[in-house]
């Protein structure tokens, strides 16, 4: 409410978009930034598995090969497996993930944490941001 009375609603954000999402200091906005970057690294890392699940159907090697990453086995084509591939991959899946679970879970906190804040009235009452506004 306090960021409401400052900067008031009423007014065109004469912001570009550059500007308006990548020099952010609203931490609405930076939140949302968050949310963004977990989804896609995400997906990024899903696709990784489903990779990584596709060569781990069969016994042996059929896509991930030194002759060249595949996506449909052929049987009449040699494969040396390509095991720097396959690390790179579970590597990336892992790192990818920690960025995903990660900057969900520290905006959910911070959600959980304002609400919690703002349902006892005492400090809403001394809250610093009330002074301002
Ligand atoms: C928050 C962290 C992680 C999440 C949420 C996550 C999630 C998943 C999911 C949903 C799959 C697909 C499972 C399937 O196909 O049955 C998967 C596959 C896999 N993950 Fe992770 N993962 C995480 C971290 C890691 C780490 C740290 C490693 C190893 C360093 C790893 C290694 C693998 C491997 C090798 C597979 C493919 C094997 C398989 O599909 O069964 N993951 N992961």
């Amino acid at each position: 409410m306090a960021d409401a009375a400052i900067h008031g609603h009423d007014h065109e954000d004469e912001r570009g978009f550059f500007t308006r999402w990548f020099m952010s200091t609203n931490h609405k906005d930076i939140g949302i930034l968050y949310l963004i970057v977990s989804a896609f690294v995400g997906f990024i890392s899903v696709a990784f598995t489903i990779y990584m699940r596709l060569e781990l159907m069969h016994p042996g090697v059929q896509y991930m090969c030194m002759e060249g990453a595949r996506f449909i086995a052929d049987s009449s084509a040699t494969c040396t497996p390509n095991g720097h591939l396959w690390n790179v991959l579970i590597t990336g899946h892992g790192i990818l993930m920690m960025f995903f679970v990660v900057m969900f879970v520290l905006v959910m906190i911070v959600l959980v944490v304002a609400v919690i804040v703002m349902s006892i009235p005492a400090m809403v009452f001394f809250s610093p941001a009330e002074f301002h506004g």
